[in-house]
């Protein structure tokens, strides 16, 4: 047994876990015990935000913030992505935290799409520093954004944000769709808070092209302080958009993920997504692996388990000793999510800022 030193206190470093065997000789494709094949890694370069989502951070921002020498540096982070890579990994997506307040973020980018033969690079943003920085990440090798937009009400924004400024991600989204990013939005529906609107959030995603998305409330972190009478499921939403959207099939488009898409009844084409974390668990296809900005590997965003990849390398492993490392964290992932059971233990409830979501 590898014992490693314990080095958060909110995420539960494993200090024991089977050193790497000696026929363990060659990178494998990363698949666990219930033959999930993981193609698409969750790369989280920073647990900062500049805003603070009601449902996502408490008022003061997270009390605990992971220091310089704590996050993986640039030639870690692209390390770790090219061993992942080896093991069959084809779509990174950067996070956060929120990914652009990560300093030089632009050249992490550029280094991942360099040095690794990732398929797909793309981000989940909440898009207040996009307008000046689109141009340089779509040259840099970014392939799209998912962008986080609640409201098209200024004081609204400004309230469920705590302070956003919602002209600057206005801004932010046309100019990702300017140099031609592919942009999706994410809007998590809250009952008494937004749910009068989104009907205009999903005409105001199809007028520019964009796929309107709603994030069903998981209880992580501030979420799970919420009342249930804010939380909204797929149906409520779908209630809401009436006429909008088609109910009688999904498109037959099935993304990268947990997603899934519904035709707009009008015949035009477009599409509305929804990500059904409560109401219609998805953890059966599974394909994906999260690393936090402190390098540590987390097999599924409800598991505060975690094995440090940083410590790996800083300790002189090797790519093997990674790809082992992922190999094992994976190889005891559990079939569905416990957001229910650990959203009922404090200890338990690390936002998705820490994380990744
Ligand atoms: P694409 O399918 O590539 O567009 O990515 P995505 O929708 O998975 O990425 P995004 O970061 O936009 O995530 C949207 C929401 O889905 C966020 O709230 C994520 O936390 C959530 N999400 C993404 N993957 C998972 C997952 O595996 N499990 C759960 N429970 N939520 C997820
Ligand atoms: N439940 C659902 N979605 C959440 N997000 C952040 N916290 C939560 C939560 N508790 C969303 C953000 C963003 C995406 C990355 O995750 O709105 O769109
Ligand atoms: Fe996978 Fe966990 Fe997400 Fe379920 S909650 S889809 S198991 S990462």
């Amino acid at each position: 047994m590898r014992r490693l030193p314990q080095l958060e206190s909110r995420s539960a470093v494993y200090e024991d876990w089977p050193a790497r065997p000696d026929d363990f000789e060659a990178i494998p494709l990363l698949r666990d015990a219930r033959d999930r094949q993981y193609t698409y890694l969750r790369l989280s370069v920073t647990d900062r935000c500049d805003l603070a989502c009601v449902y996502c951070m408490p008022p003061s921002g997270e009390d605990e913030h992971a220091i310089r020498r704590d996050l993986l540096s640039f030639e870690e982070a692209a390390r770790v992505v090219s061993v992942f890579a080896s093991a069959g990994i084809r779509r990174v997506r950067f996070t956060g935290g929120e990914p652009l307040v990560r300093k030089d973020i632009v050249r992490l980018v550029e280094l991942v799409h360099r040095r690794t033969e990732v398929e797909q690079l793309v981000m989940t943003t909440n898009a207040t520093r996009l307008s000046e920085l689109a141009r340089p990440l779509r040259n840099a090798g970014l392939h799209g954004v998912n962008i986080s937009i609640d409201t098209l009400d200024a004081g609204r924004f400004s309230e469920i944000t705590r302070g956003g400024d919602l002209g600057r991600v206005l801004a932010g989204i046309h100019a990702a769709l300017d140099v031609g990013l592919e942009v999706k939005l994410n809007t998590v529906p809250l009952r008494g808070r937004n749910d009068d609107e989104l009907g205009r959030i999903v005409d105001f995603a199809w007028s520019l092209g964009a796929s309107p998305r709603f994030i069903e409330l998981m209880p992580l972190g501030e979420g799970a302080k919420l009342p249930q009478s804010m939380r909204m499921n797929a149906d409520d939403v779908l209630e809401v958009l009436g006429g909008r959207v088609s109910t009688e099939a999904s498109t037959g488009v099935e993304g990268h993920g947990p997603a899934r898409y519904m035709e707009a009844r009008n015949g035009s084409g477009h599409r509305v997504g929804f990500i059904t974390p409560m109401s219609n668990e998805f953890c059966d296809t599974c394909n994906r692996v999260r690393v936090t900005a402190r390098g540590d590997i987390r097999a599924c965003l409800a598991s505060r388990r975690a094995i440090s990849l940083r410590n790996i390398m800083r300790a002189g492993g090797s790519d093997l000793d990674l790809a082992w490392a992922m190999v094992w964290s994976l190889s005891g992932k559990d079939r569905g999510h416990h957001f229910l059971e650990a959203a009922e233990d404090e200890h338990e409830r690390v936002g998705m800022s820490l994380i990744g979501g």
